[in-house]
């Protein structure tokens, strides 16, 4: 799989959006753009990461904030518990961690709020660590490509992903491994009509081999 692995790296360093949370390398800021990037587009995150970081430019900054004042920031996101969590966390970080972010999956998935996804984020892109993160764009890319028939509905299934991954990922470049994933199923392998002649990884696809990227990823109706 080297050759899945360093087209897609290779693809991502030459094609990836200029993002902000891409310019920085401080994992609380990069923390804050996954949480917000969990349930909200690429495009609508972009002004309210620019406005929160301006506001708590570090994790001090927001562990001290008045509740209200994050509030107020996050208005219009949505999922308020998320940003509550947030708090929570880097209260945590200050309380337990001297204020730094700690860079192992069994400390970071303690925190409030920080689930597998946030876990396997934070520690690839913050701390260059070999992690896997899986939300449902990267189920998407990896159902196709390995042509995984399962339902990406059910919890047990994200276990099949993150153990696949966990083969793949690059050791070197976790980071852009995994963005990579994320940026190609943003731009590329999108949920109705993927751009598989532009696809930078086509000949290792199984589906697109299959004829089938259309019918993944599987995902029953409740
Ligand atoms: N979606 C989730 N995380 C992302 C990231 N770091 N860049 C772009 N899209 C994302």
């Amino acid at each position: 799989m080297t050759g899945f692995r360093d087209q897609l790296v290779h693809w991502f360093e030459e094609h990836k959006r200029d993002l902000p949370w891409r310019r920085t390398s401080d994992p609380y800021r990069i923390w804050v753009s996954e949480v917000m990037l969990q349930q909200t587009r690429v495009d609508t995150v972009i002004p309210y990461y620019n406005n929160f970081v301006q506001k708590f430019p570090t994790l001090q900054d927001l562990a001290y904030a008045e509740e209200q004042d994050i509030l107020k920031a996050w208005e219009g996101l949505g999922y308020y518990s998320r940003v509550r969590n947030l708090q929570t966390a880097v209260r945590e970080v200050v309380e337990h961690y001297g204020g730094k972010v700690p860079d192992t999956k069994k400390e970071i998935s303690q925190l409030k709020g920080v689930g597998p996804y946030t876990a396997g984020a934070v520690l690839s892109i913050a701390y260059h660590k070999p992690e896997p993160a899986v939300d449902g764009n990267v189920m998407r890319v990896i159902s196709r490509v390995l042509l995984i028939e399962e339902d990406i509905g059910k919890a047990k299934t994200r276990p099949i992903f993150e153990n696949a991954l966990a083969e793949m990922i690059s050791p070197d470049k976790p980071s852009e491994f995994n963005q990579g994933l994320m940026e190609l199923g943003a731009l590329v392998c999108t949920p109705k009509s993927p751009g598989c002649l532009l696809c930078p990884v086509r000949e290792h696809c199984r589906a697109y081999h299959a004829g089938k990227e259309k019918s993944l990823p599987i995902k029953e109706k409740k």
